[in-house]
């Protein structure tokens, strides 16, 4: 017997961040984190249980994957396996319509899809708690590509309260991530790996201890819609990111000369009146933040800056959803 379905969902950026678990194995975050979807750059996945399969397999933008690619999604579909009652091995096929190599993160929207499109396909309806807390076992972060609009992903203590829910709908505010893509090159340290050595800085115990209080002030920025605020508290969680990062043993440096001529214009236009501030994942790239109102003066400036290479931008996006 074979049975299918297709899930798409989008990518998140997260305004504080989730960097570190306290266990790997689980992904039980060190801290709580949250997010805002992006509209338009999703993952889009067929799952297909079939019971006359041997093996897993991994289509990904049209070409069959082998070794660690397909590895990582067998070793999710075994947890969805147990959850769903179900011994068949399966076919999937994926792709994301990210701007070919533009080194925007796709684990989030690709495991948020994988979770969803095997479930259904498996003929289970879970709750949308649920459906985030698996999604967590495949990337941390796509817990937050579940739910809809700006997400708070609940750090918990076992697999059952560590999921993610939405805060606000994607209407509440319209901001914009404008993007600087600044090298489309492969990271050197995915973030699966750097999550290992956060423990090994100094300053990894103080961001964690921080962390709930600035959620709670990014909270409040986002309840009373007050970009100042937001601004503020993005940036500095994004540096303390970085901080730990750049003091784990070994070092992890994610920024080219030009990622901060970007940061540094970006204060500068805030300086000067611009409602926008920056914020970077585990990679070069700068998402800077700010109101749809002022995105095109946004997108023109960035993408006269040399060394900015693309510029992609996304307004806040909904939940994952079941297209087939
Ligand atoms: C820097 O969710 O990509 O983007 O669980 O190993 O897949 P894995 O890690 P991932 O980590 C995201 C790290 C980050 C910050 C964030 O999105 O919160």
């Amino acid at each position: 017997m074979t049975t299918s379905a297709t899930a798409r969902a989008f990518a998140n950026i997260a305004f504080i961040k989730y960097w570190g678990n306290r266990d790997d194995e689980l992904r039980l975050p060190a801290n709580p984190s949250l997010s805002m979807n992006l509209d338009g750059l999703y993952a889009q996945t067929r799952v297909i249980w079939d019971d006359n399969l041997t093996d897993d397999s991994l289509i990904l933008n049209d070409e069959p994957q082998r070794g660690k690619a397909l590895e990582r999604v067998s070793r999710h579909l075994d947890i969805m396996r147990q959850r769903l009652c179900i011994q068949s091995r399966a076919q999937v096929i994926s792709h994301n319509n990210f701007p070919m190599g533009a080194g925007i993160a796709s684990s989030a929207a690709a495991f948020a899809a994988l979770t969803l499109a095997a479930a259904q396909a498996g003929g289970v309806s879970l709750e949308e708690r649920e459906l985030s807390a698996l999604a967590r076992r495949g990337s941390g972060s796509a817990a937050r590509s579940i739910p809809s609009g700006f997400v708070v992903w609940h750090q918990g203590h076992d697999h059952e309260s560590s999921y993610a829910e939405s805060v606000a709908a994607p209407d509440h505010w319209d901001l914009v991530d404008v993007i600087a893509i600044i090298s489309a090159a492969h990271k050197a340290t995915g973030s699966e790996d750097g999550h290992k050595t956060a423990a090994t800085s100094d300053l990894q115990v103080a961001r964690v201890h921080g962390a709930q209080s600035r959620l709670e002030t990014c909270l409040e920025a986002l309840r009373t819609r007050d970009f100042p605020l937001l601004a503020q508290v993005v940036e500095h969680d994004s540096n303390l990111m970085h901080a730990v990062m750049m003091t784990s043993r070994p070092p992890l440096f994610y920024w080219l000369p030009t990622t901060l001529a970007v940061m540094q214009a970006v204060r500068q236009w805030r300086a000067e009146g611009l409602n926008i501030c920056y914020t970077l994942d585990a990679g070069p790239n700068v998402h800077c933040l700010c109101l749809s109102a002022e995105a095109p003066i946004i997108q023109e400036r960035l993408s006269s800056i040399p060394g900015v290479r693309q510029i992609v931008s996304a307004k806040p996006g909904g939940a994952a959803k079941i297209i087939a």
